[in-house]
């Protein structure tokens, strides 16, 4: 069976059937994500706190996004595998973006990339243009961009048009630009219930939100968070389950069944000697 394509996409959203995006960073991770039917999976830089450890999304490496990328496409049969370009590997030069971009593709297997553009952002439209002249499927993202924290000084919701957040005309005139230069899909983050429904009645590209309301065609959340795994709980996000609590629970088993003789029998051992 082949994976989601772009065409896909378009006939669920032209049929108006809500897209479904989750993250994942691993293979095992991806693999069940993948069984439980979701579109496209996004291997997203938030990879940089949830799977590596760093403080934000930040000092999320290329090589590190690549590796995590191919692992992810090893696993995965039928979802579109998206992968997520880290702070910097992009915008630098139109080049290396490209080169960047190309090496999702061409080495880890990816179907598409994501970039972030911020509120008129001339140069990653360009970029865009660019990649999908050239045939790679780019996903944009707008309102709330992780990469901007320190520029915007916090996870401030989009669209509310203060200092720290966007005019909800400035997100609309972004996403139609994007779409314009090419994106197939629109990830809004963070961005007022108002904001998600003009950005998503303007383009004519999917829009698939993360704290974007109702009125958007799509829903995206991070895995992590859905799986009460390490994640945070966040207004926009829902937790579907507590893995932080079983694993806690299976680990403190298995510590006590080997302290207390009870691991491993005669079961787990190679011919056995009584
Ligand atoms: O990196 C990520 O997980 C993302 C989602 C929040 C859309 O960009």
């Amino acid at each position: 069976m082949s994976r989601v394509s772009i065409p896909d996409i378009y006939e669920a959203y032209e049929d108006g059937e809500p897209l479904t995006m989750l993250t994942a960073y691993d293979a095992p991770i991806a693999r069940q994500v993948d069984a439980g039917g979701v579109d496209m999976i996004l291997v997203g830089d938030s990879a940089g706190h949830n799977h590596h450890g760093y403080d934000d999304t930040l000092p999320l490496t290329l090589e590190e996004a690549l590796s995590n990328t191919a692992a992810v496409d090893r696993a995965v049969e039928n979802a579109m595998v998206i992968g997520d370009l880290p702070f910097l590997t992009y915008g630098t030069s139109l080049e290396e973006s490209v080169e960047n971009a190309g090496r999702f593709i061409k080495e880890a297997g990816a179907d598409a990339v994501k970039l972030e553009t911020a509120p008129g952002g001339e140069t990653t439209i360009e970029i865009v243009d660019r990649l999908t002249e050239l045939g790679v499927p780019v996903q944009g993202h707008v309102g709330l961009t992780p990469q901007r924290l320190r520029q915007i000084g916090g996870g401030y919701v989009q669209g509310r048009g203060h200092d720290s957040s966007a005019t909800v005309d400035a997100l609309v005139e972004t996403a139609e630009r994007l779409a314009d230069a090419g994106v197939f899909s629109l990830v809004l983050e963070a961005v007022t219930e108002e904001t998600g429904k003009r950005v998503t009645e303007a383009v004519d590209v999917p829009t698939i939100g993360i704290g974007a309301g109702r009125y958007v065609d799509g829903q995206v959340l991070v895995t992590t968070d859905l799986l009460g795994l390490g994640g945070e709980s966040y207004r926009l996000s829902k937790q579907y389950a507590d893995l932080d609590a079983t694993i806690h629970d299976a680990v403190e088993e298995y510590v006590t069944d080997v302290r207390n003789g009870n691991f491993p029998t005669r079961e787990n051992a190679y011919d056995p000697i009584d």
